[in-house]
């Protein structure tokens, strides 16, 4: 889906971001303590889409 406007197309790829959090929650999960340096590697991705997830909130609240 396209957003019709800019705050539209900030809105749904916070959406995105967030399923992206939550894929990569779910596969941190899943290697649990089994593999560290994959662990680590998720978790370092994992932090990353936070922060976009929380960029894109602070540019909707700055609307
Ligand atoms: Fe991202």
């Amino acid at each position: 889906m396209e957003g019709q406007d800019l705050e539209e197309m900030i809105e749904e790829d916070l959406v995105a971001e967030r399923i992206a959090i939550e894929s990569y929650s779910e596969m941190i999960r899943f290697v649990g303590d089994d593999d560290p340096t994959t662990r680590t590697m998720l978790e370092g991705i994992l932090a990353m889409e936070e922060e976009h997830a929380d960029d894109l909130a602070g540019y909707l609240e700055d609307m």
